[in-house]
């Protein structure tokens, strides 16, 4: 199919209902120095036969948006009955994405701090090298389809707040007012009361102090924001928001019968973050990263760790240097441990006050699931020839990220 009537094919899909379902053409690039572009009806690159699995956090297998099948179970069908990697992934993540039930990804996420819901993704499909990415995206409930767009559409990797909107309304995805839910909405006004009004900056104040700044307007913000994370964190210890939704995130890896790698991470990022902030989930190699030759790993949590550390990418190159799933992701736990050296995001112990996970496969198949902070709690979801279940999170430090 020629780039331009796939577009049309999209769009054609698009207007009959409310999410796009992208097929996947194989897009014409070469795939080293010297070689022919692959010919649009290619199939993926094949390596050899393994068996497949499916690693993700816990939204991918508790909510189904009152359909028959978790995002994993979904992800899982896919790509054992041949459909692309990718595209099973993000039909698979589309379902959580689409459920107002899930306070962390797309429609219900949890807003910005001004009430707005800004959602983050990036993708990234092992066999034909291929990544993309949206952040702060407004109005369209699965941003992790645009940001499959962006990769399958365009040589981009990254689009960002209005024009990642006008990218996914030209391709003729539903644009909605708003994706806060009542429950979103009554969470967000219960954190606009906690924060000490005396440090609050609305929406407009702050447009006011960008026209005259003010020589306090450095020691306000940085008190807004201690008052903000605090009141979120209020939220969390009260039992409001699932320690999950705060650093709300989806991620999913998947290895295929074939040994093809892919992964997707979407998000509505941190609760009651600055407008415009973008954390680690569109952000390849840090909220995500795959090397169809070694591996994939995804994280929830802090995003800032991600940033900072570059997780996911460094995960991988630690597998490729011969680390099991397991090690590599302890090895990053522990380089993200010692790198969080400012007292305010420390816990009393001086450790990590914040929880980070990552959700890792390699080639063989072989997987884990690591945190900063285990419990008994703390599970992450496998999906393979056994079925879907959730298996226990071993957690690189004791007790809790808040003691
Ligand atoms: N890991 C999600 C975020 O920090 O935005």
């Amino acid at each position: 199919m020629k780039r331009r009537d796939f577009v049309k094919t999209a769009a054609a899909g698009a207007a009959v209902g409310s999410v796009p379902v992208l097929a996947t053409p194989a897009r014409a690039r070469a795939s080293g120095p010297g070689t022919r572009p692959a010919s649009p009806a290619a199939p993926a690159i094949h390596t050899r036969a393994t068996r497949p699995v499916l690693v993700a956090d816990v939204s991918s297998i508790r909510f189904r948006n009152g359909g028959p099948e978790s995002a994993i179970e979904r992800a899982f069908r896919g790509i054992t009955v041949g459909e692309d990697i990718l595209d099973a992934c993000v039909a698979g993540v589309n379902i959580p994405e689409q459920d107002p039930e899930e306070r962390g990804i797309g429609y219900g996420g949890l807003p910005n701090a001004d009430g707005v819901v800004q959602l983050d993704s990036c993708l990234m499909h092992g066999p034909r090298k291929w990544a993309g990415g949206v952040a702060g995206l407004e109005g369209v409930k699965t941003p992790s389809l645009v940001a499959k767009a962006v990769a399958e559409l365009t040589d981009h990797h990254l689009i960002v707040g209005q024009g990642a909107q006008e990218f996914a309304r030209a391709l003729g995805f539903e644009i909605h007012d708003d994706l806060n839910t009542e429950a979103s909405r009554a969470l967000w006004l219960e954190w606009r009361r906690r924060v000490d009004p005396g440090h609050w900056l609305d929406p407009e104040e702050r447009l006011r102090g960008r026209e005259r700044p003010g020589q306090d307007a450095p020691a306000r913000m940085r008190r807004f924001h201690d008052a903000a994370l605090a009141a979120g964190l209020s939220m969390v210890d009260d039992g409001l928001i699932d320690p999950n939704s705060f650093w709300g995130t989806t991620s999913l890896e998947a290895v295929s019968p074939d040994g093809d790698i892919c992964g997707v991470t979407t998000t509505s990022g941190l609760s009651w973050k600055i407008p415009g902030r973008a954390g680690d989930s569109p952000i390849l190699g840090a909220g995500q990263y795959v090397d169809n030759d070694v591996g994939a790993a995804g994280s929830t949590g802090r995003g800032e760790a991600n940033l900072y550390n570059l997780s996911c990418a460094m995960i991988v190159e630690f597998m490729r240097q011969g680390m099991s799933p397991r090690d590599a992701g302890m090895a990053v736990l522990r380089r993200v441990r010692d790198n969080t050296v400012e007292a305010r995001l420390q816990n009393s112990r001086g450790l990590p006050g914040f929880d980070l996970r990552f959700f890792i496969v390699n080639k063989a198949g072989d997987y884990a699931g690591v945190a900063m902070y285990g419990s008994a709690e703390s599970a992450f979801a496998v999906c393979d020839e056994n079925g879907a279940r959730e298996e226990p999170l071993e957690g690189l430090l004791e007790g809790s990220p808040r003691d």
